[in-house]
This record gives C-alpha cells, structure tokens and sequence, in this order.
C-alpha cells in the first residue's frame, strides 16, 4: 500500500452458493484516481463493487474470502459498522433509483439517517453543496419539493449521485451508471466524473469502451471471475499485455 491507496483488495474471492463469482482478486484503488472495471457480462464487475462496500452482505448464500481495507482497515472485520461503511464507500446503481419522495428528501435523507446536519439551516447547506457538486442545482433549485420521479433519467441518475455525495463519502462505486441514459445524460455523467476525480476515489463500472478510456486512468479487465489485467488506462487500450483483453476491447471477444 502506497500513500496515495485509499483501498486495497487482496486474494478476494466470493461465492454465490457453491458458485464462485470472483477468484483471487487482488487491486488498489488510489485516492486521485478513477478506475474502470470492464469484462464481458457475468465476469464478477457488480460483484466486486458490492464486496468493497459489503452489500453482499445481505445476499443469502453470498460468502467473501481474503482482505478487503479502506484507509487500511479491514473493512469485514467484527468492529465494522456496514452502515457507517456505506456512508464512506458510496454506491450509485445502473438504473437511477431516487426514493419516491422529493427532491430534497432524497439527498436530505443519508444526512438525516447519520445524524448530519445541525438544524434546517446546515441541512439546505448541505442539500444545495450536494446537488450543486452533481450539477444538478441550477435545474432543480427552484423545485426542491417535487417529486424525485418528475425529473429526467439522466437529472435522476445526477440526483442519486447528490444522494451519494451529501454524506461527504471517500468513495465513489459507480455500477453502470450511464447505462440508462441517452449520449447528452452520458456526457454530463462523463463530465461530472471529472469534475469530482481528485475528490473522492471513483471506482466505475462500464461496457463502453469509449467511456472507460474517456474516464478512468486506470482499468481492470475481467473475465470469468478473473482479473485478467490491471493497469493505466491509456496502456491497457493501445498495448494490452493479455490475448484475452485485446480481444475484447477490440470486439473480437467470444
Ligand atoms: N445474488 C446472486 N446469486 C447468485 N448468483 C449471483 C448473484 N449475483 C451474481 N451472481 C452470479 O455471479 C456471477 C458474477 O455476477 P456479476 O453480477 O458480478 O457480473 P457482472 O460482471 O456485473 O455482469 P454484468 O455485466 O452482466 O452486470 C454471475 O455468474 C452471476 O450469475
Ligand atoms: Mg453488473
């Protein structure tokens, strides 16, 4: 671990049931950095995010084996609170999911389970930072108190990531996040991610090839439960050391 590693991932291998999902994964994940996952569908992409911030927990007949740390503590160990975990390892998913209350409601609402805000005050304080880092605030500000479910796919995903970003999480796990959204609503997400590298460690899951070379500086390539290849970004899609990552990032895959 170098000082710049926010969260480190050793000989991790999980299992649904009988069924190994993820073999012997080992990664960092810098601070300054985003990293792309890619690798055909089924390879362990989702699985690997959920192991970092212990969603898996609550999936029946999940297991998890070997060493996952974040700032270098382990984060399965008994002293692990998994909800205050979620508030430093956030999660934004493919489909954008707002709760069905309004728009302030749901990025007040982390800040309200982990006892955030000091008052009403703080709290639009801390509402407003959020939906204005998301880029959202300029289209939302004067309809704070509509329903979340009125706004566009593409104004919903930012939405969730405010929701993400209000608990001032460390992380950022991204799970296809554009994967519902048109080329404009990608491109805000793609500039957005920009915007906040350097701020948080971002960890995104895409099929685009495009977009993990746009966004990430570094990728990792999966195949069968397997990290196949692990490096910076601009190496890995002009000169991949592995036959299998050539093949599927030149769509020969299969
Ligand atoms: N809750 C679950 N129960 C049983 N098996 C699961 C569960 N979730 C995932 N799996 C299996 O684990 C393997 C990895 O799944 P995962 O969702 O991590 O893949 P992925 O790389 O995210 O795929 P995709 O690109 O399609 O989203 C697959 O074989 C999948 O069927
Ligand atoms: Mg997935």
């Amino acid at each position: 671990m170098t000082a710049g590693t926010k969260m480190t991932v050793r000989d991790v291998s999980v299992w649904y049931g009988a069924k190994p999902a993820l073999s012997n994964v080992s990664l960092d994940i810098e601070r300054e950095e985003v990293i792309a996952l890619i690798g055909p569908s089924g390879c362990g992409k989702s699985t690997l995010l959920r192991t970092l911030n212990r969603l898996n927990d609550s999936v029946a007949g999940a297991r998890v084996q070997g060493l996952v740390t974040l700032d270098g503590e382990d984060v399965y160990a008994p002293a692990t609170d998994p909800v205050a975990l979620r508030a430093r390892v956030g999660m934004v998913f493919q489909a954008p999911n707002p709760f069905p209350k309004t728009i302030r409601e749901n990025v007040a609402y982390g800040l309200r389970i982990h006892g955030l805000a000091r008052g009403r005050a703080d709290l639009d304080a801390q509402v407003e930072r959020a939906l204005t880092r998301a880029g959202l605030w300029a289209e939302v500000r004067d309809r704070l108190g509509d329903p979340a479910l009125s706004l566009s796919g593409g104004q919903q995903q930012r939405l969730c990531i405010a929701r993400a970003l209000a608990v001032e999480p460390e992380v950022i796990l991204m799970d296809e996040p554009c994967s519902a959204l048109d080329p404009i609503g990608t491109a805000r997400i793609e500039e957005l991610i920009g915007d906040l590298r350097g701020r948080y460690a971002i960890c995104i899951v895409t099929h685009n090839m495009q977009q993990a070379a746009r966004v990430s500086q570094r990728t990792a390539f999966f195949d069968a439960g397997r990290l196949i290849e692990y490096g910076a970004t601009s190496e890995l899609f002009t000169n991949p050391r592995e036959t299998r990552t050539r093949d599927y990032i030149t769509g020969r895959y299969g």
